[in-house]
């Protein structure tokens, strides 16, 4: 499925970028131009990229925020 449609990058595109270790937000706008135009699809890109960090990471954040 295409989650941004002006860039044309696709939900297994974000994954696979998103699986690697340190990926953050920036790193899906540098490397696939992700929400580097109209920004509508950010909140789906994020909620993706969220998904495929490992649980420990996510916790370990949590703790800093
Ligand atoms: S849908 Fe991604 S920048 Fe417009």
């Amino acid at each position: 499925m295409i989650i941004c449609v002006c860039k044309r990058v696709s939900d297994k595109a974000i994954r696979e970028r998103a699986s690697q270790p340190a990926c953050a937000l920036r790193d899906l706008r540098r490397e696939l131009c992700v929400g580097t135009q109209c920004g509508k699809c950010l909140p789906d890109a994020l909620q993706i990229l969220r998904e495929q960090q490992p649980k420990k990471l996510r916790s370990a954040v949590s703790r800093v925020a």
